[in-house]
C-alpha cells in the first residue's frame, strides 16, 4: 500500500501534465461547429461598403503568357520522365480573357459583382530586366477604365506565383536583392495605374509559392530544398514590405495588403499530443508566421525538421488590409517512420470531397477570420474562396454556407470587408491544368463560351438579399 500510493500520484501528475500539454497546443476553435439552421437567422451586417468580387490571376485566364517560368515549366518533364502539368496539357490561350476582359467584365455585373480583383502579369509588363512594355501598361489600364465605367472597384495583384524567364534564371525570389527588383516592377505599375486603382495585392500566397515549389517541386522550380524554401518565404514578405513601401511613396492613399493563404492544420485525434503538437506547428510556421510578420516586421520561422528563420525588417504595420485565401483544411498524423514525418489522414469519403480533394469545411473560414482579427483590428477581404466542383451541385450550398460564416465573423466584431469567390471563370488551375473547374461560369475552352453556373446564381441571391436588407 505504501508503495502503490506514491505511484499513484506520480501517475496522476503525469497524466495532468499531459492533459495541460494537449490543452497548450490545441488551437482552442479545433471543435467548433456552426449551426447551419441558427446561422440562417442572423440578420445579413455586410454593410454598403462591402466589396462583393471575384477573382482571377493573368497567367490562369489571360492566353498567350510565354514568356514566365510557368510557361517553361509546363513543357518540361519531372525526374520520372513525366509532364509537371495533368496530361502533358499547355495553358496556351487559356480563358482568353485578354481578349474578352470587356464580355468578362459584363459576367461580373451580370451577378451584381461590384468588385473584381485580376493579377498584372509582370512577364508581360517587364520581358526584359528593365525594360517596360508601355502596350501592356495600356491594356491593363483599359481593364481598369472598362471596370470603372461598369461600377466595378479593381483590386489588382502585382504577383501571382509567375515569374519572368529573366528573373527565374538569376535566381527568383531565392536572391537577397529580389525585394528591390519587384519593387521597382511595382513602382512602373503604380505610376501608371496608381491614380485608377485604389486597392494593391502585393504577393500571392508566399507560404504556397514556397512549399509548393521548394519543398513539394509541384511548382517551379520544383525543388527539394527546405532550407533555401525558408528563404524564398523569407523574401517573398520583404518583397511585400518592399512594394508597400514604393506603391505608399507613389500613392499615400492606396490600400494595400497581402494575400495570405490559410489552410488549416489539424490532428486526427485531440488527445494525441504528437499529433496536436503536429498541427500547431505547421499553423504557426506557415499561416500565423505571416500575420504576425505584417504586424510586426518580423518573420519567425520554425518548423521541427524543416529549419529557423528570425529576420527582422525593422518595418512593422506595412499593410493596410490583410487578403485571405481560405479553401479547406488538412488533416494529418504525426507518423516517425515516413520522411515527412507526417502523414495526410482523409477522414471522409472520397464523394465528400470537391473535385480537388478538398474537404468542404466552413468553420475554418471563420477559424481564419478569427486568428487574423486576434492579432489586428484592420480590415480583412477574403480575397479567394471557391469549389471545384465540375457537377456544380454543390456550389450553391458552398457559397451560401462560407457566406452565413463570414456573416457571423461579422456579427462578432471581425472586421471583414470584401468576398471575392474564386473564380470567375475556369481557368488553368496549375498542375491540374483545366481539369478542375471552379468558375462561376463555365468555359467551353472549344469556342471561349461562357455560360453562368446554376449554383453561383446564389451568389447573386445573396448579394442582392444583402443589399435590401440595407435599403
Ligand atoms: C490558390 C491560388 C489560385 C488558385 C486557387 C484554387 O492557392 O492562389 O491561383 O489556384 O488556389
Amino acid at each position: 500500500m505504501k508503495k502503490v500510493f506514491p505511484a499513484f500520484v506520480v501517475l496522476m501528475i503525469l497524466v495532468l501534465l499531459y492533459a495541460v500539454a494537449v490543452k497548450w497546443f490545441t488551437d482552442p476553435d479545433v471543435a467548433m461547429v456552426l449551426d447551419r439552421d441558427r446561422l440562417r437567422t442572423d440578420s445579413l451586417g455586410f454593410g454598403m461598403d462591402f466589396l462583393w468580387g471575384a477573382s482571377t490571376s493573368a497567367y490562369q485566364v489571360e492566353g498567350n503568357c510565354t514568356n514566365c517560368n510557368w510557361s517553361q515549366f509546363e513543357t518540361s518533364l519531372d525526374p520520372h520522365g513525366h509532364p509537371r502539368i495533368a496530361h502533358g496539357q499547355k495553358c496556351g490561350l487559356a480563358s482568353d480573357h485578354w481578349n474578352r476582359y470587356k464580355e468578362d467584365i459584363q459576367l461580373l455585373k451580370e451577378l451584381h459583382l461590384n468588385a473584381f480583383r485580376f493579377s498584372v502579369e509582370w512577364s508581360k509588363v517587364e520581358p526584359e530586366e528593365g525594360v517596360f512594355a508601355d502596350s501592356v501598361l495600356d491594356h491593363y489600364e483599359r481593364v481598369v477604365d472598362e471596370l470603372h465605367v461598369n461600377g466595378i472597384e479593381p483590386l489588382i495583384t502585382l504577383h501571382h506565383f509567375t515569374n519572368p524567364i529573366w528573373f527565374e534564371r538569376k535566381g527568383g525570389f531565392e536572391r537577397d536583392d529580389s525585394p528591390a527588383i519587384l519593387a521597382r516592377f511595382a513602382t512602373r505599375v503604380v505610376q501608371r495605374l496608381g491614380s485608377k486603382v485604389r486597392f494593391w495585392s502585393t504577393i500571392n500566397e508566399p507560404n504556397v509559392y514556397a512549399v509548393e515549389g521548394y519543398v513539394r517541386a509541384t511548382f517551379p522550380p520544383a525543388k527539394h530544398d527546405p532550407a533555401e524554401a525558408i528563404i524564398v518565404f523569407r523574401n517573398l514578405l520583404r518583397a511585400h514590405t518592399a512594394c508597400y513601401q514604393a506603391i505608399k511613396k507613389i500613392r499615400p492613399e492606396a490600400q494595400v495588403g497581402l494575400l495570405a493563404n490559410i489552410f488549416l492544420f489539424d490532428p486526427p485525434e485531440r488527445w494525441n499530443l504528437l499529433d496536436v503538437m503536429l498541427a500547431h506547428y505547421l499553423n504557426t510556421a506557415l499561416s500565423v508566421s505571416v500575420i504576425d510578420y505584417l504586424t510586426t516586421g518580423v518573420f519567425d520561422f520554425s518548423l521541427p525538421g524543416m529549419g529557423r528563420e528570425h529576420f527582422d525588417t525593422g518595418v512593422p504595420e506595412a499593410f493596410d488590409f490583410v487578403g485571405l485565401n481560405y479553401y479547406s483544411r488538412l488533416v494529418y498524423r504525426f507518423d516517425p517512420f515516413t520522411e515527412e514525418k507526417m502523414v495526410a489522414v482523409q477522414h471522409l469519403r472520397r464523394e465528400d470531397l470537391t473535385d480537388k480533394g478538398w474537404e468542404i469545411y466552413p468553420e475554418g473560414l471563420y477559424r481564419a477570420l478569427h486568428m487574423i482579427s486576434s492579432r489586428t483590428p484592420k480590415p480583412i477581404y477574403i480575397t479567394e474562396n471557391g469549389i471545384a466542383d465540375d457537377s456544380d451541385l454543390r456550389r450553391a450550398g458552398f457559397i451560401e454556407d462560407h457566406l452565413l460564416v463570414t456573416n457571423r465573423a461579422l456579427h462578432d466584431g471581425m472586421n471583414v470587408k470584401g468576398y471575392f469567390y474564386w473564380s470567375l471563370l475556369d481557368n488553368f488551375e496549375w498542375t491540374d491544368g483545366f481539369d478542375v473547374r471552379f468558375g462561376l461560369y463555365a468555359v467551353d475552352y472549344a469556342t471561349q463560351k461562357r455560360t453562368l453556373r446554376k449554383g453561383s446564381v446564389k451568389y447573386r441571391e445573396i448579394i442582392m438579399q444583402s443589399d435590401k436588407w440595407l435599403h
